[in-house]
């Protein structure tokens, strides 16, 4: 093979290289949009890891449709940089910064004080939130990190704004828990195993067990919410290039390698824009209005893992959430 006819080779590979994706992106894997153009005003929302990714681009979303959006974040600098950011696109955002880090049980309990001094009622808790590693460490009060941070800190502060949802909900607008979960409990174990997690002997389990935990959770407040005007439900977002992976590849030349030789997976990865969409739809949805106790993903229902639905292993989450946080069984 002559020279140019390699280098017109090598040229064709390159350009494929960057062009399919593009092309599978935009045509055959359109990622799919919330459609729902409902009004919030006068509505009160709280988005947990609000600084930054999805959780950023809700808030930005929930408030140019009027609603008064606290956002709740460990990173007050961070926090604050969001906030003007979604000031600059829409002067008129209602935003509130409220502190949380979700690994205290002590910050929890803060955050929700705060927020319950200003405010009566709660319309909608977006429990976005979360981070992955694959290491092992313990929270302040001595439990698993992915468990304290992505499941037990959003069950104790679900646990203290419930009256606030139960306040602002009716039988025809019935206010709205949404749950971001992941695929990632997919590759758990089907049970949470809490001995193994607590000792590190799960350490690469311990962020699809807190997804899994997610889900149980959902399922068994979805029980105990009976016929009260709140509404849980769970999802997954989708694999975003968001800062998730951050706690995964520490180190930013990992990070450059990553990006550019899993490019062509771009068609079935979204950005922050897109990922955010399944979480503004259960969020605001008009065709989610009364339902509950679900699981969504590409902006529609489907089912999880089998074992995510186990009413036995929700109600063991539960108890074990309820006397790490000291709470009573019942709401
Ligand atoms: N990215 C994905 O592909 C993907 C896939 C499936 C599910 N998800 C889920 O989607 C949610 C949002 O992810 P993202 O992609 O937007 O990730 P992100 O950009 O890393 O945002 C995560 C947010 O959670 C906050 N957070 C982490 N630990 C916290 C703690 N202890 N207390 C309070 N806030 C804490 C972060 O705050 P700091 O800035 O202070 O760290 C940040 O605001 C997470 O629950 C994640 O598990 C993501």
């Amino acid at each position: 093979m002559s020279f140019s006819a390699l280098s017109a080779k090598i040229v064709v590979a390159a350009v494929s290289w960057f062009i399919v994706p593009v092309f599978l992106k935009s045509i055959v894997f359109k990622p799919p949009k919330c459609t729902s153009k409902r009004r919030l005003d006068g509505k009160v929302v709280m988005v947990t890891g609000a600084n930054t990714g999805i959780g950023k681009v809700t808030a930005a979303d929930l408030a140019n449709r009027g609603a008064l959006v606290y956002m709740a974040c460990r990173n007050m600098d961070k926090a604050s940089q969001a906030r003007e950011d979604i000031l600059k696109e829409n002067p008129r955002a209602n935003l509130k910064l409220v502190r949380l880090d979700l690994a205290s049980l002590k910050s929890v309990r803060e955050c929700a004080d705060s927020f319950l001094k200003e405010e009566s009622k709660l319309d909608i808790l977006i429990e976005n939130a979360g981070f992955g590693s694959l290491s092992h460490h313990l929270s302040e009060d001595d439990v698993e990190l992915h468990m304290a941070c992505n499941h037990l800190g959003h069950f104790y502060l679900t646990r203290l704004l419930l009256p606030a949802l139960e306040t602002s909900g009716t039988s025809d607008c019935k206010a709205r828990i949404v749950v971001v979960s992941s695929r990632a409990h997919q590759f758990s174990p089907p049970l949470i195993d809490y001995d193994k997690l607590q000792t590190g002997k799960y350490w690469c389990y311990g962020y699809q067990q807190s997804k899994l935990a997610n889900l149980l959770f959902v399922g068994h407040l979805n029980t105990l919410l009976g016929d009260k005007n709140v509404t849980v439900n769970a999802l997954h977002p989708g694999t975003i290039r968001s800062d998730f992976w951050r706690n995964y590849l520490p180190n930013k030349l990992a990070y450059l390698f990553m990006f550019t030789f899993t490019f062509p997976f771009a068609a079935f990865t979204k950005t922050v824009l897109e990922g955010a969409q399944t979480q503004i739809m259960a969020s605001v949805d008009e065709s989610l209005e009364g339902v509950s106790g679900k699981y969504l993903l590409g902006c529609k229902i489907v089912s999880p893992a089998k074992y995510a639905l186990d009413p036995v292993e929700s109600e063991k989450l539960w108890r074990w959430s309820c006397s790490k946080t000291r709470l009573p069984l019942a709401i």
